[in-house]
């Protein structure tokens, strides 16, 4: 069994200038798709202000699950969905391993503000409301936002304006790519100052706090 393995292994083909290369795909592009550096940056660090999220430490599971789904639009973007169908499957998981691979510290975010970060924010984040049947965001985010695994995406570090516009894409269900559609359930639970302070929260939080992935 384990000869047959071996040898299966050693036997398979690989085509020489096949193997997608993560690291040329985010300064250069692809064939079908333009350089992700130029938007996310090099080492993913994001631009806050635009709404360009980090890509940086992300699992790569939960990467190929994005790409996928923008590609298979049950995640809606009219910038993102031409790149993900751009890229080939064994490109999208060349460039998700580079992106998880990274450590950029996050940059800076004149969005977030201190203020609501360290109290409805963080309440909502730590707490939750249970009255409200909303439990703590950290239950499924884990105990300092860090992400549990590819299903459920680190927060901590992520800017503030596109944490935003992803709680309200999950309420307007122009994004459905979530499994169980458990944020679709937590977002319609949050109004507008809700979200701009649990943003402000996460946006505020270390990356190195709690770090798993
Ligand atoms: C023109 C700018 C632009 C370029 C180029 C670009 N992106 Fe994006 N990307 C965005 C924007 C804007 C979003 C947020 C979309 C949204 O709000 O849902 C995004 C979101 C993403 C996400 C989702 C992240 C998350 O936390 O869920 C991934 C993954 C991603 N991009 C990967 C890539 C890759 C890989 C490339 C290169 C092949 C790339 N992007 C090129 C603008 C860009
Ligand atoms: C019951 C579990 C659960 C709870 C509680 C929860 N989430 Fe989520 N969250 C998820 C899942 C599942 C996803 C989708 C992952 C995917 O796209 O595959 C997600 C994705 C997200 C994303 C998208 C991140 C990105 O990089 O695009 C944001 C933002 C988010 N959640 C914010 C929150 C906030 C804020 C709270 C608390 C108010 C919260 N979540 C509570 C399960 C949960």
């Amino acid at each position: 069994m384990l000869a047959a393995i071996l040898s299966a292994s050693v036997l398979a083909p690989i085509a020489p200038g096949h193997t997608a290369d993560g690291s040329s795909i985010v300064t250069n592009g692809s064939s079908g798709a333009p350089a992700c550096a130029s938007c996310h940056g090099q080492k993913g660090e994001g631009l806050p202000a635009d709404g360009y999220p980090r890509l940086s430490g992300l699992n790569a599971g939960y990467l190929v699950h994005q790409l996928n789904s923008f590609a298979d639009s049950s995640r809606s973007s009219e910038v993102m969905s031409p790149v993900a169908k751009g890229l080939s499957p064994e490109e999208r998981q060349a460039v998700a391993a580079y992106y998880a691979s990274q450590s950029a510290p996050p940059a800076i975010d004149q969005a977030a503000n201190s203020e609501l970060a360290a109290t409805r924010g963080r309440d909502l984040a730590t707490i939750g409301v249970w009255a409200n049947g909303l439990p703590a965001c950290n239950q499924c985010h884990g105990p300092q936002g860090e992400g549990v695994g590819a299903g459920f995406p680190r927060l901590a570090g992520q800017s503030a304006k596109y944490i935003e516009n992803q709680l309200t894409a999950f309420r307007s269900a122009t994004r459905q790519n979530d499994a169980l559609h458990l944020m679709t359930g937590i977002a319609s639970k949050l109004d507008e100052a809700d979200i701009k302070a649990v943003a402000s929260y996460y946006a505020k939080l270390s990356i190195t706090a709690g770090k798993k992935d």
